[in-house]
């Protein structure tokens, strides 16, 4: 009650208060600011002082109230995640003291902007109570508030400004192409479908097949455009929407494909580690990581089910893997693991792959196809060279039980100027559990979307 009687104003004497987010406070320390943003920690001391680290998205600023400041019904009260706007002047903290860059915000006036609740209410509470899985992903709209999802985000932003940056470089140009469509690209297992004013239409499993109609066009093109797979199992590394990064590239042979691969992945790993935010992420989230050794190791298909043998990793009924079989998810990351370091994986036989891959020259049961693998994750990327002559993407679609009229737009690419080209699709998520060192896909995306899961 007697708090409630204090009310603070602001000393129109001082100086006016100069708006800032918290990324600039090193700029501005010894001038008179105010920041906005979420109590992030707050710590009571005695009945003079308070410690709050204030949170606004770009930074953490520890600010001290302290005398009367501290004696309000709202200081009394005030709870983590309540959203305040402080006045004062930023100072280096005194040596041998701690804190977020090095200062500290002495307040001189603030108030509530939206207060949090407090007590069995209380932000902390509603997420420790229950460890469990699914309480977090019900509650992922306020996780990513933390500390490490917020990283994670941020690091994902400056990962697709990396890619950007160099399909720049690279003169390769972005476009991007419908998601709700008739065609599937990588099977009808995995294909989402609905209703399109009464036709049958799908959500995209995969850009490719726009992108290649546009080489003719733009030249070399890429997308950074949603995936959407009817993944039917709950594994560590599908998603049922997912980041796809798909390039394709014009006039170009199998190595110039693999070539590009590894350059990209170079291009955005240098990229990442030149930029301070990207230095201070990674030593954050992943402090371990290595740099991969360049040129990556390139490996056939028929050498990776020798490598199964010799290490006598076997299907579930104990017979070991041969040629023609797909190699699941479960031995192709024990390979990449073991092996410990990035794998072209290549030249897979065409039965186990899409429908618009083509062959090898020197070995016609098997395709110029790729798949980059990543210790901790596995297979990060998916390629290949495309069929470039009409009449054997005819016969390819009659082999795979495809009716060839909903395809005729890409077709016809054969027919009116035909060129050997290739690309890929990279899944951004993965490449971020790779290089963040995360135990699931699931933590580097927003509001991960799986079987059982379109909430919230
Ligand atoms: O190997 P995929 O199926 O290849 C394609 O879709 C090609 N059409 C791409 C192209 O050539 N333009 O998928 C490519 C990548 C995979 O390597 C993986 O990283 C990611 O997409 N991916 C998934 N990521 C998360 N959840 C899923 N369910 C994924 N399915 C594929």
């Amino acid at each position: 009650e007697e708090a409630k009687k204090i009310v603070l104003v602001e000393d129109k004497a001082l100086p006016q208060a100069m708006k800032i987010k918290i990324g600039k406070a090193t700029a501005s320390r010894d001038v008179r600011v105010t920041v906005s943003g979420w109590v992030h920690r707050l710590r009571v001391q005695g009945k003079d002082m308070m410690f709050v680290v204030l949170r606004d998205g770009t930074g953490f600023l520890q600010c001290v109230l302290t005398g009367r400041l501290c004696h309000t019904y709202d200081a009394l009260t005030l709870s983590t995640e309540s959203t305040i706007q402080v006045f004062g002047t930023i100072k280096k903290v005194p040596a041998g003291k701690n804190a977020p860059d090095g200062h500290e915000l002495i307040v001189d006036y603030w108030k509530v902007l939206g207060k949090a609740p407090s007590g069995d209410d209380a932000f902390t509470n509603k997420l420790n109570k229950d460890s469990n899985p699914d309480v977090l992903l019900d509650n992922r709209h306020l996780t990513i508030r933390g500390e490490t999802a917020s990283a994670v985000l941020k690091m994902r932003a400056l990962v697709l400004q990396a890619f950007r940056a160099f399909y720049q470089s690279t003169g390769v140009t972005e476009v991007n192409p419908p998601l709700m469509v008739q065609t599937q690209v990588e099977g009808g297992s995995t294909l989402f479908s609905f209703k399109y004013y009464g036709e049958d239409a799908y959500l995209t499993q995969s850009s490719q097949l726009y992108l290649e109609t546009v080489l003719p066009s733009i030249g070399d093109a890429y997308t950074i455009s949603e995936s959407f797979r009817a993944e039917k199992s709950h594994t560590r590394r599908h998603l049922s929407q997912y980041t796809h990064i798909e390039g394709e590239l014009g006039f170009i042979t199998f190595d110039d494909l693999l070539d590009h691969l590894e350059q990209m992945i170079t291009f955005v790993l240098d990229y990442v580690f030149a930029d301070e935010l990207g230095k201070t992420l990674m030593a954050e989230l992943n402090p371990d990581f290595q740099r991969p050794k360049t040129p990556f190791r390139r490996m056939k298909y028929v050498d990776a089910i020798a490598w199964l043998k010799e290490h006598k990793i076997t299907k579930e009924d104990g017979t070991s893997y041969e040629f023609g079989d797909d190699i699941p998810e479960a031995p192709e990351r024990r390979m990449t693991d073991t092996i410990g370091e990035p794998i072209l994986l290549t030249r897979f036989p065409a039965e186990i792959k899409a429908f618009y891959m083509k062959r090898c020259g020197d070995d016609k049961r098997v395709t110029e196809s790729v798949d980059v693998l990543m210790p901790g994750v596995g297979e990060i990327v998916g390629g290949s060279m495309r069929i470039a002559d009409h009449d054997e993407l005819i016969a390819a679609y009659h082999r795979e039980g495809l009716d060839p009229a909903p395809y005729y737009w890409y077709t016809e690419q054969r027919k009116f100027g035909t060129c050997e080209h290739g690309g890929y699709g990279l899944g951004l998520e993965r490449f971020l559990a790779w290089l963040l060192n995360r135990y699931t896909v699931r933590e580097c995306c927003l509001y991960p979307r799986f079987m059982g899961r379109c909430t919230p």
